[in-house]
């Protein structure tokens, strides 16, 4: 049987990523975290000395994409060619590259595909898939579509609880210009038709992924 896709967006920094694991690793799914696909693109292309803004360097480096994203919630990891790149991606230089690869039109059509197949083809009864545009263009027609938000004021103080001061401040900074940069190529901040918002302003980790498996639980 297919795997069922429980489709999860949001903005940068709503939790979508350790939520999604962890509601992955409860009911034995498979995880896909779409933006590391986008996140390891923009590591290759910084790799390879090219400028973010080329579009048509950054569409003919696509071809030679080699890439492996983990789909167990358990051994998270990520690969381009034979380097792991799980902590490499993560860095700064890479966050603020990625905004300029993702609006490629090109870029988005050729990953979409990717996840597509990934996400049909895991052997689990399902997978989560996160991202942005999950819910409205790689999987629309997913039994279960949820939009993971929470307050901007919530999510800064999330982010910089895992920083020291200065870097809190910057990172801050760098979260805002990359949600702006993101919103004007997918709409991830209001929840397109059929899909459950999920606002984790108030909630703790634990209850906000209790929240998510409540919805997939209702759902079926
Ligand atoms: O989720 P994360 O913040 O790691 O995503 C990194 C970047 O990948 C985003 O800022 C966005 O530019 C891009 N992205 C996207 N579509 C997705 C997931 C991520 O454009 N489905």
């Amino acid at each position: 049987p297919t795997p069922v896709l429980v489709a999860i967006d949001g903005p940068a920094g709503s939790g979508k990523s350790s939520v999604s694991k962890a509601v992955a690793s409860r009911l034995g799914y498979g995880f896909l975290d779409t933006g590391a696909a986008y996140r390891a693109l923009a590591w290759l292309v910084l790799e390879n000395g090219i400028d973010q803004n080329d579009a048509d360097a950054v569409i003919r480096i696509l071809a030679d994409f080699d890439y492996e994203i983990g789909t167990d919630p358990a051994e998270y990891h990520v690969r381009v060619g034979a380097n792991d790149v799980t902590d490499a991606i993560r860095e700064p230089r890479v966050s603020a590259a990625v905004s300029a690869i993702a609006r490629v039109p090109e870029v988005r059509s050729h990953l979409v595909e990717l996840f597509r197949s990934i996400a049909a083809g895991v052997d689990k009864p399902g997978i989560v898939v996160e991202g942005r545009d999950i819910t409205t263009v790689v999987a629309p027609d997913a039994p279960v579509r949820i939009l993971l938000t929470a307050s901007e004021e919530a999510r800064m103080a999330r982010r910089s609880a895992e920083l020291q001061d200065d870097a809190a401040a910057t990172a801050g900074a760098e979260l805002k210009k990359r949600d702006q940069a993101d919103s004007r190529v997918v709409d991830f901040l209001n929840a397109a038709e059929g899909v459950t918002t999920v606002d984790s302003t108030e909630l703790n980790f634990a209850e906000t992924v209790d929240a998510v498996i409540a919805v997939i639980a209702a759902t079926d």
